[in-house]
């Protein structure tokens, strides 16, 4: 796909098809007029019929407008004009591209960002119509070998077109901002839709490397062996059951100054969860390779912020392990050793997540970060509390939660914040260890972050549970079915933030 910003007369453009938007309710007077100049009966038409009504999403084809160079003009409903957010503007792009490449027209041009956002300027509307380009155009066709009757065109030649030129090298700075950050998050989609014979803790342990290598971020691997040595008993008890080995990848990215802190992100890799001894159902475990969402969201942020060349210093933990059962498997009432020296009694292989965490936790303590965000699909829970709309939101610290549930809003990455009070600990204290795996139905999405949070004590912290986000079990408007690449979006919202 090829973006371009051109400064132009909608009217003149010569184009196979121009992609105009329309509000709902009442049209004003001037909308009127710009539309009639290039469509004239056809659009009063369509109203009168009511095949045009405004709502968001809605699509009207036209073709022969005389007045127009266009071959087509495509009218695209915004919804209502005081409910019109960033977030719309991406999501009615991402209409707009399923509409079209589904006619085989990969190639038009947009004038979507003329359309008046509240508090928002130009770069910002160019960037979500950007984001919406590239997340409609993805998909994962890596295993399809045979080619499928009626698939959509892959998108070409798009025309970004703005009123002045003023404002043209604002929306050129702000593509290549979208283009990075959908560079990463389709980075994340592929890792996540990669099936679990191929995806091993060491195929993770390589993609990482590669990135870092083509993106000037350093990379180090701390093998089994490694990780023995220092005292890694969590993440090792849950690895002891695969053939696999385990591996701690550990990624620096350096755009600040020398003497400041890094934020570190910490993402959960289980390659693919199947329980372990604790063996879940056999419905939809495929899905359960999508259980390193959490670290294919931080990789994919590094490699985003890496091609940004972000101004701030960053650290990537991702612990990467298979959960499975057999001989060596730990099993249920097993008791480890953390990296931190508490110890765990595991009453659930199942809860594995929080194992391997528990010791990345511990570890990235070492590089005295400024702010920690772990991301992980951790709970089953998550998704009963908040269903596929939200990622819960805990951690230790009030005013780091509030920036992240607003860039969260920005990013339209929805976050939303569970209480994390001293009474759940409770439920995760054990007769046998300083700690147990499981805390109970009850709450299960906050009894994981407080287990978390007894290793993430040193430092500001946030944890955000991506069970529901991280995979598509239907496919919608630019979100083909499988893996979202939820997280890097609104990573990236609060690390440019950060970075001001
Ligand atoms: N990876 C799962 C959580 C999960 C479930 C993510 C469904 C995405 C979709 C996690 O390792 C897990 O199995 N959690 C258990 C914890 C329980 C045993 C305390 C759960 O949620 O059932
Ligand atoms: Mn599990
Ligand atoms: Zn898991």
């Amino acid at each position: 796909m090829k973006i371009s910003i051109k400064k132009g007369n909608v009217a003149e453009q010569k184009t196979p098809c121009l992609v105009w938007g329309v509000f709902s309710g009442k049209y004003k007077e001037e909308q009127l007029a710009q539309i009639n100049q290039h469509v004239g009966e056809a659009f009063a038409r369509a109203i009168g019929s009511k095949e045009l009504t405004g709502r968001k999403g809605e699509t009207l084809l036209l073709h022969g407008c005389a007045q127009a160079s266009a071959e087509r003009i495509l009218l695209v409903g915004l919804g209502k004009e005081s409910d019109f957010t960033l977030h719309s503007l991406r999501q009615v792009t991402c209409s707009v591209v399923k509409l079209l490449v589904e006619k085989q027209l990969g190639s038009f041009a947009l004038a979507l960002q003329e359309f008046p956002v509240k508090k928002s300027d130009l770069g910002q509307r160019v960037q979500a119509i950007t984001e919406g380009l590239f997340l409609a155009d993805y998909r994962y066709e890596r295993y399809l070998q045979k080619e499928k009757p009626g698939r959509p065109a892959l998108l070409g030649k798009i025309d970004l077109l703005i009123s002045s030129e003023e404002n043209a090298a604002e929306a050129k700075a702000a593509v290549a901002v979208a283009e990075s950050i959908s560079a990463g998050v389709c980075f994340a989609r592929d890792l996540v839709n990669a099936p679990g014979n191929l995806k091993t803790p060491e195929f993770l342990a390589m993609e990482a490397v590669a990135m870092a290598e083509k993106n000037g971020v350093k990379a180090r691997l701390m093998d089994r062996r490694e990780l023995q040595r220092q005292g890694f008993g969590a993440l090792l008890g849950v690895a002891q059951g695969s053939v696999q080995d385990p591996f701690l990848i550990v990624l620096e990215y350096n755009g600040g100054a020398e003497t400041d802190q890094p934020i570190a992100l910490v993402g959960k890799g289980v390659t693919f969860d199947s329980g372990g001894i604790s063996l879940k159902p056999s419905e939809k475990m495929d899905e359960m390779k999508m259980d390193m969402g959490g670290a294919a969201a931080v990789l994919g942020t590094m490699r985003a912020a890496a091609q940004m060349k972000l101004p701030i210093n960053l650290v990537a933990i991702v612990p990467a392990v298979e959960n499975m059962p057999s001989g060596a498997a730990i099993r249920p009432g097993d008791i480890l050793t953390s990296l931190s020296g508490q110890t765990i009694e595991v009453l659930n292989t199942d809860a594995e997540g929080r194992l391997i965490l528990a010791d990345a936790l511990a570890y990235v303590g070492r590089f005295e970060p400024r702010v920690v965000i772990d991301l992980a699909t951790l709970t089953g829970a998550c998704i009963i509390a908040l269903g596929n709309h939200a990622a819960a939101l805990l951690g230790n610290h009030d005013g780091l939660a509030r920036q992240l549930l607003r860039a969260g809003e920005r990013s339209g990455e929805r976050l939303w914040q569970l209480p994390l009070w001293s009474e759940y600990v409770e439920q995760i204290k054990s007769d046998f260890a300083d700690v147990k795996n499981t805390g109970g139905r009850a709450a299960g999405t906050i009894t994981a972050a407080a287990f978390l949070q007894q290793f993430a004590d040193k430092y500001r912290w946030a944890h955000l549970d991506i069970a529901g986000m991280a995979w598509a079990e239907q496919g919608k408007a630019g979100q083909p079915k499988g893996g979202t690449g939820f997280g890097v979006r609104v990573l990236i919202e609060y690390l440019r933030e950060e970075a001001k």
